[in-house]
This record gives structure tokens, sequence and C-alpha cells, in this order.
């Protein structure tokens, strides 16, 4: 947050955040210019402030002291800066809904045009869509298994947790059942309605774990930040699913019915 002399309030809920034991009262003028122009997000001219902007500064930052030694908060965050970091979390737990839907889409596309290209019989267009299908459910399956699960487990339990990786199990399965279709030539009618269920089988998980987004508004703002760092450690490294359930996962694969 960038932050100028006008900013009283928001200026005042900083100054409490990083000095909760100081009594804004007893604070001088000289010590409270500098503080402020020390906060990270602070980017005024210095020699900008005013004696009167000081005095509301302080007084802004003693109703959050006051709020804090008297309100259900005690010694904690006052009611506003609780507020200030409730809205952070929210935002950041937004930004994660939005590129979770992203990928989902991304696979849901991709998984109803390899039903098609199945029904075309198109080899080349069913191999094309399985290798995209690869390079992007493989990241996002890692980043799920590595830290979005994990951090879903007191929410929702150990038993449903190992249920999604078996979901998972299955996914990549099917996955390596699809491709020994594509590799046929020509594809009978038998093969064609195979894959089409095949497909249609991990298009609920689809659905299903979007949904999880959800959950992870209850997360902390730390475990949500987690799990973006891992999505993108995860796209870095850039495995494709086969790839990262045969090098990196260590659980089995399950083969479809
Ligand atoms: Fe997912």
């Amino acid at each position: 947050m960038r932050l100028s002399w006008q900013d009283v309030e928001d200026i005042a809920i900083e100054l409490y955040e990083k000095l909760p034991g100081i009594d804004p009262l007893s604070v001088r003028f000289t010590d409270l210019h500098r503080w402020v122009c020390e906060l990270s997000g602070f980017e005024d001219d210095p020699n900008a402030s005013t004696e009167g902007i000081l005095e509301a500064i302080q007084m802004a930052w003693w109703e959050e002291w006051k709020e804090a030694q008297r309100g259900p908060w005690g010694g904690g965050r006052s009611p506003r800066a609780w507020q200030w970091r409730e809205e952070e979390r929210t935002m950041l737990a937004d930004q994660f809904t939005q590129t979770f839907r992203d990928e989902h889409r991304k696979i849901r596309d991709v998984l109803l045009d390899l039903i098609q290209a199945f029904k075309e019989r198109n080899g080349e267009r069913i191999r094309s869509l399985l290798g995209q299908a690869a390079v992007y459910v493989g990241p996002h399956f890692r980043y799920e298994e590595e830290a979005l699960y994990p951090a879903l487990v007191d929410i929702f339990g150990e038993e449903y947790i190992e249920q999604l990786l078996g979901d998972h199990d299955r996914a990549i399965g099917t996955a390596q059942r699809l491709i020994e279709l594509s590799e046929k030539d020509p594809l009978t009618d038998e093969d064609v309605h195979e894959a089409t269920r095949l497909v249609r089988s991990v298009l609920p998980h689809v659905s299903d774990c979007d949904g999880l987004s959800i959950m992870v508004e209850r997360l902390p703002e730390e475990k949500v930040q987690s799990i973006l760092d891992a999505r993108e450690h995860s796209i870095r490294e850039g495995l494709d699913l086969l790839r990262w359930a045969g090098e990196v996962r260590n659980r089995p694969t399950v083969a479809p019915e």
C-alpha cells in the first residue's frame, strides 16, 4: 500500500501494527515523523508534513490503540486493523479463486474437445489435445497435492482428502489408457465409446475441484499464499502429467475399469 501524509487512518493502523506496545500519546512528534517516514509503503516527501497532520496521525493511532486496549481484541489487533487484514485476505483468496477457475476452464475445454475429436476419429487432434491436457493438468495436480490438499485437511478431514487423491490416481490411470487408445489406427466404435466414457469419468472432478476454492476463502492468508507459491513452483518445473506421476509423485496410479 502506498502511503502519503493524507492517509492518516492507514498510517495510524500501520503504526499500531508495527508498534503495538507503544502508547501513542507518549510519542514525541520528532519520533512520530521518523516512524511514519520509515513505514515500508510511505512514499511522500518527508518535509511535506505539518504539525496538524502529525497530530491527526497521533490521534488516529491513539484511537486504534485505545480500542485494542479495551476491545474484545485486547492485546491483539484493533477492529479496524483487523478489518483491513480481512480485506487483504479476501483479496488473496479471490485471486486464488480466479486463477483456479481459469485453470479448470482450460482443462474443461480440452476434455470436451477431446470427446469431439474421438467422435470424429481425428487421431492428430486427439494426440494434440492429450498433450495439451497433460501440460495443463500436471502442474495443476501437483500443487493441489503438494499444497492445496494438505491445507484443507483441517477443514475436510483426512478421509475426504484421501478421496481427492484417489480421484487423481484414477485420472492419471485414465490419461494413460486414453494415450493407448489415441495410438490405435483405425479407432473402432468400441474405442470411441470407451474414450468418451473415460473422458466423461474425469469431467466431474473438474467441476467438483473448482468448488474447493470456497473453502480456501476460510484459510489464513499465509496458507493461501503458500498455495499460490506452490503453484508458481509447479508451473516453473513444468512437468507434464505423466512425467510428474512417474518421476515425482509417490502414489500408485489406478487403471480405469
Ligand atoms: Fe483441480
